[in-house]
């Protein structure tokens, strides 16, 4: 179904609007939370042993200049031990949030949490600590486990010019089927892209996407 029309659908079959106030909408109703990844254009963010230093300075700097300005980072476990064994941690100027169930180590003091809250826990979580945007940084299992419950509003792919074929994919296998929306295209270097995409929230998810947008019905 093409975009326009689908929004145009989306909104007539909107509940009343005193029903767009859900306690999940209330307190999650000024986050928006955006995806960063560097790609390669078949897909993968690591390659098999987890590697994924492969992507460009300007990748780099605008996954710094987005955590920055979001004030935070969410990341699983498997980002967090990739990260802290190529000593990238804590990722400088903002809040660190791992996400396992595992009990693991946190040799970074306050910058960095690390919690077993699901997805949703942890964005109300941030947004009781004053955060407006949440900055999820995979890798492809939280990915998938944000995108399943619809809580990315946008995704910004960073499209290195390189493949490999065996490795770690943006969106792990899920149950899930979104549409997006291109905001922008911009071409970063000589050979990498960005595409920056809105997530079409599906109907299950209106509530949301109008708090998001500030629309009243
Ligand atoms: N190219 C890029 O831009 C980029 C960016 C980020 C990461 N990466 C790469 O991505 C790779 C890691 O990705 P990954 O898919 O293997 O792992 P991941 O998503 O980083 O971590 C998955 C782990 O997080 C924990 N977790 C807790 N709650 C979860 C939930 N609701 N949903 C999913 N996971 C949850 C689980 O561990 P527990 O069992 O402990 O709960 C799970 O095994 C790394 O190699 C990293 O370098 C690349």
């Amino acid at each position: 179904m093409r975009s326009a029309t689908r929004r145009r659908r989306l909104t007539k079959s909107l509940p009343a609007g005193r029903q767009a106030f859900t306690r999940a909408s209330v307190i999650l109703r000024d986050m928006k939370v955006i995806l960063y990844m560097g790609i390669t254009p078949n897909g993968y963010i690591a390659r098999e042993n987890g590697d994924s230093e492969w992507t460009s300075e300007e990748d780099l700097k605008g996954f710094q200049t987005h955590s920055k300005n979001a004030g935070n980072i969410i990341m699983g476990k498997n980002t967090y031990l990739y990260a802290s064994q190529s000593g990238l941690l804590p990722f400088e100027g903002a809040l660190n949030v791992v996400i396992s169930h595992e009990k693991l180590e946190n040799k970074y003091g306050g910058q960095v949490i690390i919690t077993d809250q699901a997805p949703k826990e942890v964005l109300r979580m941030l947004e009781q600590k004053g955060f407006t945007t949440a900055f999820l940084a995979g890798g492809g299992q939280l990915n998938s486990s944000f995108l399943k419950e619809n809580l990315i509003d946008e995704i910004y792919l960073d499209v290195e010019p390189l493949l490999f074929g065996k490795g770690i994919k943006i969106f792990a296998e899920a149950d899930f089927d979104v549409e997006l929306e291109l905001i922008e295209s911009t071409q970063l270097n000589k050979d990498t892209v960005q595409l920056h995409y809105r997530v079409l929230k599906d109907g299950s998810n209106i509530v949301h996407q109008l708090a998001q947008s500030k629309i009243r019905v």
